[in-house]
């Protein structure tokens, strides 16, 4: 084993993505380690299956929070170190033309989450932190804190879809009622927008005429298990290396992507 490194958490439901990371740890499949489990919901079952293997569970309550902040906006203080017009200026997760009112009680609301996560994390210091069935957007105010080298990203998501094809909450309802042929699951990296983060692996699967949106999830989840563990080893042995391109389109437009490269082995 070389430098094992440490992996936090973050989970919303069920936690079979993170029963499968745990148990590549325990494996030594992934040289790493779980050092807490977090969720933003207090009932997910998730979090029996971490204290199970004796990992630290916390809970930060975003719906609660909304809740608190739509009854009584001025009862919850923000963070002191808040920005909003630097955070607007960053963030990409809405559609142009969305409502101000609404963005600014989205930024603030998920900041004032975003700034308990942070503080709840804080005895815990990590490697790695994997959203694992996590179904919480993160703005720019969490993102740059946990992201301090910008050439280094290290929240890793895993999406239920072939992306870019069906970002958002229901990757695979999405993709089996559009009629794909395919389905698959995606691990990325995060970035300022919905599901948009560069790509790390992706896995796919035939959708055959019988399948149903059950059977499409499950035939995803078994591949999900599979990916998350290996874009996980990818990243303990520093094989993961994120690049600037510009690519020039066939009209002379220039397109910039950050693009990850799979490197063989310690760089
Ligand atoms: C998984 O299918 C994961 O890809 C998806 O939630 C499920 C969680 O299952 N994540 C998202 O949709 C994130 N936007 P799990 O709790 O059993 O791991």
């Amino acid at each position: 084993m070389g430098n094992r490194i440490r992996i936090g958490a973050l989970i919303s439901g069920g936690g079979t993505n993170l029963q499968a990371i745990i148990d590549s740890c325990e494996s030594g499949k992934v040289d790493g380690k779980i050092v807490f489990v977090g969720t933003d919901n207090p009932d997910a079952k998730g979090l029996a299956r971490a204290s199970k293997h004796n990992i630290p569970t916390f809970v930060v309550d975003y719906s609660s929070i909304i809740r608190q902040y739509g009854k009584d906006p001025g009862a919850i203080s923000l963070p002191g170190d808040f920005e909003m017009q630097d955070i607007l200026s960053r963030i990409s997760l809405f559609p142009s033309g969305a409502d101000s009112k609404k963005k600014e009680k989205f930024v603030v609301t998920r900041a004032i989450a975003e700034a308990l996560l942070i503080e709840k994390m804080k005895p815990y210091p990590f490697d790695l932190l994997v959203l694992a069935g996590f179904m919480r957007n993160f703005t720019p105010y969490f993102i740059d804190r946990i992201n301090t080298d910008p050439d280094n990203p290290r929240i890793m998501n895993i999406h239920p879809a072939l992306l870019p094809a069906f970002p958002g909450t229901d990757g695979y309802g999405d993709t089996f009622r559009y009629g794909s042929k395919t389905g698959g699951c995606t691990v990325h990296f995060i970035d300022y927008g919905e599901d948009s983060g560069p790509i790390i692996g992706q896995k796919a699967f035939q959708i055959e005429p019988d399948d149903t949106i059950d059977s499409i999830k499950k035939k995803g989840l078994a591949l999900e298990w599979e990916l998350y563990p290996e874009c996980i080893r990818l990243f303990a042995q520093k094989c993961l290396k994120t690049i600037k391109m510009t690519y020039t389109l066939d009209d002379g437009k220039e397109v910039n992507r950050t693009v990850v490269k799979i490197m063989n082995g310690e760089q």
